[in-house]
């Protein structure tokens, strides 16, 4: 085919599925997906679909952080596989985490994906499906963590962005925590130049974004790599103060690398909201040093203090592994204590679970696995004792609420409700008010006071909405 002949073709059109597991950095990367392809101009045309059953190209944004991920992603890619009687055009393919950690293995079994891609290659997509639809070979991308020559996915809005927007400051982790497969799938630490970060915030609130959450697997580590000396709190104070920006949200954080200017930034940026993800993983000193964690239950609990002097209002929050190797019920009844003493107002709380080529596998997984669910019970019902507190002590208050839509709950009673959430990311429930559509509302401020607590969540009256199209 001439080049002339191939012009004078419409362009194919290819509806894509992203399904997304884990975190906050994937759900960045599957809309990154979703951007190159849909801005690609090559010989197919990509959309977005929401129903994989109409999908040509499904793409399966894959977690391997715990728990047998690669046992889910072959049943993930077994489900769509299915879909191939219907559609035997369609392509499968494995992106993200587990991608990078298994490459070539995830061909092995039958029925196989026919592209398998770590997170450094997003920006190719485009290319590799475009070989794959010609040629009906699988292709495996996952191999290559280089820092030399990698380039973020410079972030746009997508045709339904909506108020909310990630952008991501910087990726991969050096810290090698003895427990954690991020630092082998996800690579060494790099950062966005900083006009980079601010530019692509400043094109989402251009669309209409109104809170942004600022992304990074050690995010408090921004700019460290950079040459021009911008750190953490400097992005903090510089996107801030951006015109249209309602609320800024950062994750992840460090306790090491979570400075006393970062603690400052919290009371002097507006737009900060009193909410920080601070994982602490133990209480146990000991634990922490085998965990590699840099930090001992001292230091973690000074900075919760600073953070709550700083910010009295802050809700705290915390990722917490039981069972690491090792684990005594002594550290158990430490990490029990950093409980008692933070408050913590949510809390997700794991079972150790080995991965991969981390150092931990040598301490070997000595904690059996009913003391591992029973240490992770007792953890689980204390907090939700801790949460209900910490929710009733909003009882009778006025909160600032951005709202997200028509509330979930509301829907199943029939009973019409919005739900948003306050600054300090709880969630609040709440009637929209005799002439206000849920539709209309979602996107704006309120003021809302807080009636009751419930166990996970707030339920309110709307006092007043600020007036549309702000
Ligand atoms: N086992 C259990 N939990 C883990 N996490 C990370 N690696 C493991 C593992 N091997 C948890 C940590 C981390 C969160 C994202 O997942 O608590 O903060
Ligand atoms: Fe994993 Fe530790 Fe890096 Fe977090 S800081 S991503 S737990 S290695």
């Amino acid at each position: 085919m001439s080049s002339h002949d191939r012009n004078a073709t419409p362009p194919e059109v290819a509806r894509v599925f992203v399904h997304t597991f884990g975190c906050q950095m994937n759900v960045y990367d599957s809309e990154r997906m979703l951007q190159v392809l849909t801005e690609s101009s090559g010989r197919t045309r990509y959309e977005a679909t929401k129903d994989p059953s109409q999908a040509d190209v499904i793409l399966i944004n894959t977690c391997s952080v715990r728990e047998k991920p690669f046992v889910k992603v072959r049943h993930t890619v077994g489900r769509y596989a299915q879909l191939r009687k219907a559609r035997p055009s369609l392509v499968i393919g494995v992106m993200g985490c587990v991608a990078a950690q298994e490459g070539e293995r995830l061909l092995e079994r039958e029925p196989a994906p026919d592209l398998v891609v770590g997170p450094d290659h997003v920006a190719r997509l485009p290319e590799l499906l475009e070989k794959i639809r010609e040629r009906r070979r699988p292709i495996v991308q996952s191999d290559e963590l280089s820092v030399d020559g990698y380039a973020f996915v410079p972030g746009r809005p997508l045709a339904n962005q909506g108020i909310f927007a990630m952008v991501t400051a910087m990726k991969g982790c050096d810290n090698f925590c003895t427990y954690c497969i991020v630092p082998y799938v996800r690579g060494r630490e790099v950062s966005k130049p900083m006009a980079e970060v601010v530019a692509e915030v400043e094109r989402f609130l251009g669309a209409g974004a109104r809170e942004i959450m600022l992304l990074g697997q050690n995010v408090n580590r921004f700019g460290l790599d950079l040459p021009d000396g911008d750190d953490f709190p400097t992005l903090i104070r510089r996107v801030g103060r951006l015109p249209g920006l309602e609320r800024l949200r950062f994750t992840t954080s460090h306790p090491k690398d979570c400075s006393d200017e970062l603690i400052a930034c919290f009371g002097e940026v507006p737009s900060l909201c009193e909410y920080f993800h601070l994982p602490f993983q133990s209480g146990s000193d000991a634990i922490l040093s085998r965990m590699r964690r840099g930090y001992d239950r001292a230091r973690y609990l000074d900075r919760a203090t600073r953070l709550r002097e700083r910010c009295p209002d802050i809700h705290l929050s915390a990722d917490v592994i039981v069972g690491f190797p090792g684990e005594t019920d002594a550290d158990f009844e430490q990490t029990m204590d950093v409980l008692d003493r933070v408050r913590f107002g949510s809390l997700f709380s794991f079972k150790y679970s080995p991965r991969p080529g981390t150092a931990a596998l040598r301490f070997g997984d000595d904690v059996p696995p009913d003391v591992k669910s029973r240490r992770l019970q007792v953890l689980q019902d204390f907090q939700a004792t801790v949460t209900e507190e910490v929710l009733k002590e909003h009882e009778g208050r006025e909160v600032q609420v951005l709202i997200e839509g028509p509330s979930r709950s509301s829907r199943k009673e029939g009973v019409f409700q919005v739900m948003g959430r306050t600054r300090s990311n709880f969630i609040v429930n709440f009637a929209p008010g005799q002439e206000q559509s849920p539709d209309a509302l979602t996107g704006r401020l309120a003021h809302v006071r807080i009636d009751r607590a419930l166990g996970h969540s707030l339920a309110g009256s709307l006092l007043d909405v600020e007036a549309q199209g702000k």
